[in-house]
């Protein structure tokens, strides 16, 4: 089994390109299939995530041609509407193709996502909304089997704020006929650059980015180029990797608007911060960050992504702080290894009591889920002694490259088997 093996204490400096966002590819790719000619993607990063999503719309007829950050779908002919049991489980955000697939092909078979590792993570809220828009769904042998003809337009009010929901209903309503209007939709950045990408293919939604999104039907969308937005989680994670090695960094390719509560929360830990119209440096010149209280919730607020970097932030940090997870159940798997490397947390119901200690130990680490494996890599690029970080395929799954891009700015750091 592949593992991470980092020698930690390393001075940690220099500069990164920030690769294409994974939550905005995966939808954008998903609504390739809304689409009768191929769409051009560029800024695409290489991952497993992206890999599985072009599998899906491979499996379903599209054709598929990768070209370095290039890829071009063509979904001319949709032949076989399902996602099967195989991608969804390795990927969940495999829901995002029931939309588009019903607005397009009429029907879909997407098997229905199960558990994870941080919370049950239902889809009701997608079912519900496409019902309302005159699917009718069923579930059968664990797949979400949805029918219609044509989807009419709805008014639909989500109970809570979710992205993938918002995105599979906006992909849906431009295909449906009549207007479709989301109340209470998730506002992230993501969310504004699939909006972009449906309106270069022809769709009409306004709104996207606040509470409210109109999407106005239309009968037919043509494929578009687009280049993907700068993936906004892996900025945070390198600046929190330069800020625990109280060290500095120059982030390229990035979107400094996207990131402002994490921003707010560096510069509240000692961190100075630079951003230009691309890029967003930090400077910690030298001393440990002060400790800070967080609560993740929707955006523009903190983001639950940067929630498991910002615990080791806290646990090399000056003083006490509280972090708070309003998101996800059980996602605080990362606190158990953290704290085989040293650090002193103390959960209590949905938040971690943090005191910072001087320095952790590194320590054979076990990754539980993409976020939490990116925190303990950077937990061991400044722990004393040699981390091993197991469970390596969870960070393939959103991190580009990510031992040439640690590599780059001092961190010791190589894949070995065993
Ligand atoms: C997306 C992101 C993920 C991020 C999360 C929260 C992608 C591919 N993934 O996940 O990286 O951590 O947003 O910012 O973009 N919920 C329901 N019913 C539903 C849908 C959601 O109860 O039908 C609940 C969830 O259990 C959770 C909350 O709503 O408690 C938010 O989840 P949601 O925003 O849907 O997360 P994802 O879209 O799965």
């Amino acid at each position: 089994m592949e593992r991470l093996k980092i020698e930690g204490g390393h001075p940690i400096a220099g500069e990164v390109t920030i690769s294409g966002a994974k939550n905005a590819v995966l939808p954008i790719i998903a609504a390739t299939l809304l689409c009768r000619t191929p769409s051009n993607l560029s800024n695409v990063p290489d991952l497993d995530d992206v890999r599985t999503m072009l599998d899906l719309v491979a499996g379903m007829g599209a054709s598929v041609t990768t070209d370095g950050d290039e890829v071009s779908v063509d979904a001319r002919q949709i032949t076989n509407p399902i996602a099967p049991d195989e991608l969804v489980r390795t990927m969940r955000a495999s829901i995002l193709v029931l939309g588009p697939l019903v607005a397009r092909a009429g029907e879909a078979k997407v098997s229905l996502p199960g558990g994870c590792a941080i919370g049950s993570r239902p889809v009701d809220l997608h079912v519900e909304g496409l019902r309302q828009m005159g699917a009718e769904i069923t579930l059968e042998a664990g797949y979400i089997h949805a029918k219609c003809e044509r989807l009419h337009g709805a008014r639909i009010l989500f109970e809570k704020v979710t992205v993938t929901g918002t995105e599979n209903l906006m992909m849906a309503a431009a295909l449906a006929e009549g207007t479709t209007v989301l109340e209470n939709a998730a506002r992230e950045p993501e969310i504004v650059d699939l909006a972009n990408f449906l309106n270069r293919c022809g769709a009409v939604v306004k709104g996207a980015g606040s509470q409210t999104i109109v999407i106005q039907g239309v009968s037919q969308l043509k494929g578009a180029s687009h280049s993907i937005c700068p993936d906004r989680i892996e900025t945070g994670t390198f600046l929190v990797a330069a800020a625990i090695a109280q060290s500095s960094i120059r982030c390229n390719k990035s979107d400094p608007a996207s990131l402002e509560a994490v921003l707010a929360k560096l510069k509240e830990s000692g961190a100075k911060i630079e951003t230009g119209e691309d890029w967003i440096s930090l400077d910690m010149m030298g001393q440990r960050p002060k400790c800070v209280d967080i609560t993740t919730a929707p955006y523009p607020a903190f983001p639950t992504d940067m929630q498991a970097q910002f615990c080791v932030l806290n646990s090399v940090g000056v003083g006490v702080a509280t972090v708070v997870e309003t998101i996800f159940e059980n996602r605080f798997m990362h606190v158990a290894e953290l704290q085989r490397m040293g650090a002193d947390i103390s959960i209590s119901g949905n938040a971690a009591i943090i005191r910072g200690v001087e320095k952790l130990e590194g320590a054979s680490v076990e990754a539980t889920d993409l976020r939490a494996s990116a925190s303990l890599v950077i937990a061991g690029a400044i722990a004393g002694g040699t981390t091993y970080v197991d469970k390596v395929y969870h960070i393939d799954r959103g991190y580009e490259n990510i031992e040439a891009k640690l590599k780059g700015i001092g961190v010791h750091i190589e894949r070995v088997t065993g």
